[in-house]
């Protein structure tokens, strides 16, 4: 029997242009979907146009490429998320309960969702957050995912949905850059340091976020996904954890390749977002599960940020 495909949401997005890469490489250009609002920057590969609120034209992607496996990219992030509840929890919520309950109609084989540090909220503990803590958070964004996530373990216990979920840190990568969410400072000012020397920094300098690097995010996603099912004890989302570190230390880290490098700080309303986050996670359980282990530190990651950002650079 001929492999099924793979649907990818959110494709065009800061995740979705890299794994989608990653996957075509796994399981081959032909066998992956990929799915957004707007036109690809690259042209490879099988594109379809789908927002993820209709749901008819997902059932026909569905039917028309035999797919097996989704992994549902497409999400307004935190920042962007505050200037329109409603939208957000449409995109991010309500049409992923439709995604679930199409999942199982269509007895898709695996489901992957996205969750992140935005489930969390001012009440968790800030530092080492713990897998199982109370979840109250303060953005649309967070609520969504929050509620995506209790979805997800509803959806295995009562219909046998083999659905996977990581809370993803911030993630910084050379290859695409995020929009919208409270952690994109993190890589704007690798863009910055290069083009201008000086970032305006809008959170405060010692405001601790956890993040990873984009090539360990990937291998954490491709890696729960491969995990053998009964590894996949946690369905609703397991905390990742990586490296962790304030605007502060960045700015330290991106000065032993830019001496001149300035920072200045205007904190805006994502300050408070980020101060409702963890500033560092317990990952035991994502180690424990399915042998989840980063390999980038805070300077590997920024000595790779530079090599390969000034060389695609000097491409353009
Ligand atoms: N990177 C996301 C954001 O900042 C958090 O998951 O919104």
């Amino acid at each position: 029997m001929a492999e099924k495909t793979i649907l990818i949401t959110g494709a065009n997005g800061q995740i979705g242009s890299v794994l989608a890469k990653r996957l075509a490489k796994i399981h081959g250009e032909d066998r992956i979907i990929k799915t957004d609002i707007s036109q690809p920057e690259e042209e490879w590969g099988i594109f379809e146009f789908l927002n993820v609120i209709d749901t008819d034209s997902l059932v026909e992607l569905i039917e028309t490429y035999d797919i097996g496996e989704i992994y549902h990219l497409a999400a307004i992030l935190s920042a962007n998320g505050e200037r329109n509840p409603r939208i957000t929890w449409n995109v991010n919520l309500a049409s992923y309960l439709n995604m679930l309950h199409i999942a199982v109609e269509h007895k898709i084989e695996k489901l992957f969702f996205p969750s992140t540090i935005a489930v969390f909220g001012p009440t968790t503990p800030r530092e080492n957050t713990a897998q199982d803590v109370p979840l109250l958070p303060s953005t649309v964004y967070g609520m969504s995912k929050a509620t995506g996530e209790m979805w997800n373990q509803y959806f295995y216990d009562q219909y046998g949905l083999d659905v996977r979920s990581i809370r993803y840190p911030g993630i910084i990568g050379y290859q695409s850059l995020p929009g919208g969410g409270t952690t994109d400072y993190a890589v704007e000012i690798f863009h910055a340091a290069i083009d201008h020397g000086v970032f305006d920094c809008y959170l405060n300098h010692d405001t601790r976020l956890p993040m990873i690097y984009m090539e360990d995010a990937i291998n954490a996603t491709i890696d729960i996904m491969q995990a053998p099912s009964e590894q996949v004890k946690l369905r609703y989302g397991y905390n990742i954890s990586a490296v962790n570190f304030t605007p502060e230390e960045i700015t330290a880290e991106i000065r032993r390749h830019y001496p001149g490098f300035k920072m200045n700080y205007t904190p805006d309303y994502r300050e408070q977002i980020a101060r409702s986050w963890p500033s560092s996670i317990d990952d035991s359980a994502a180690k424990n599960d399915w042998q989840w282990q980063p390999k980038y530190d805070l300077t590997q990651m920024v000595d790779d940020m530079f090599t390969n950002l000034t060389k695609s650079k000097s491409h353009v």
